[in-house]
């Protein structure tokens, strides 16, 4: 993702949810280094991104689109598979997200993908009459074919 796709980027996710990032946010986030892709079709089409903060042994989640229309094709869960091989080649042990306890579709998405929740904060995100719990979620990550322990 380049600060060149941020108007398109926030657009689609203005689509997938009631509470998007601002654009601000997306700038924020290629500015801060933090890890930022899009998904797009063999035309340049975009049909999804992603952010992703880099910790200590760690990395962090912040933002998993699908544009609506081409969701349930099995494309969140391709994002989330690069995402983890990439993860373990960088050498991170696990990989953390909080999800709202109301977007059922993306905790089982999480969960086919091996995530457990592991905790709850409380009132974390905005909703239309107030605050909603968030599920903190973690995929403890096994090394990577071909790394050498230390
Ligand atoms: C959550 C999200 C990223 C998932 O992306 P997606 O591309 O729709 O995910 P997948 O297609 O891999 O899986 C979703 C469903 O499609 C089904 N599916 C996958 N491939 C399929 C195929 N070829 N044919 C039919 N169904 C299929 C999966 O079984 C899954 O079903 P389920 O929801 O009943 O468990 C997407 O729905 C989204 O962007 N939502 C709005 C934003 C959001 O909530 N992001 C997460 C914030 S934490």
């Amino acid at each position: 993702m380049l600060a060149s796709d941020v108007d398109a980027v926030h657009a689609l996710d203005a689509r997938a949810y009631a509470h998007p990032w601002s654009r601000a946010n997306f700038a924020d986030a290629i500015a801060s280094g933090y890890v930022c892709a899009c998904l797009c079709a063999a035309d340049g089409a975009l049909m999804g991104h992603m952010v992703v903060m880099r910790g200590v042994g760690e990395m962090h989640l912040l933002n998993i689109t699908v544009a609506p229309e081409h969701q349930g094709q099995g494309l969140g869960a391709a994002l989330l598979g690069d995402l983890v091989r990439w993860s373990q080649a960088e050498g991170a042990e696990a990989l953390w997200l909080e999800v709202r306890q109301s977007n059922e579709r993306a905790r089982r998405l999480y969960v086919r993908s091996g995530f457990e929740a592991v905790g709850l904060r409380k009132g974390y995100y905005p909703d239309g009459r107030g605050r909603e719990d968030a599920v903190v979620m973690r995929l403890t990550l096994p090394p990577a074919f071909g790394t050498i322990a230390p």
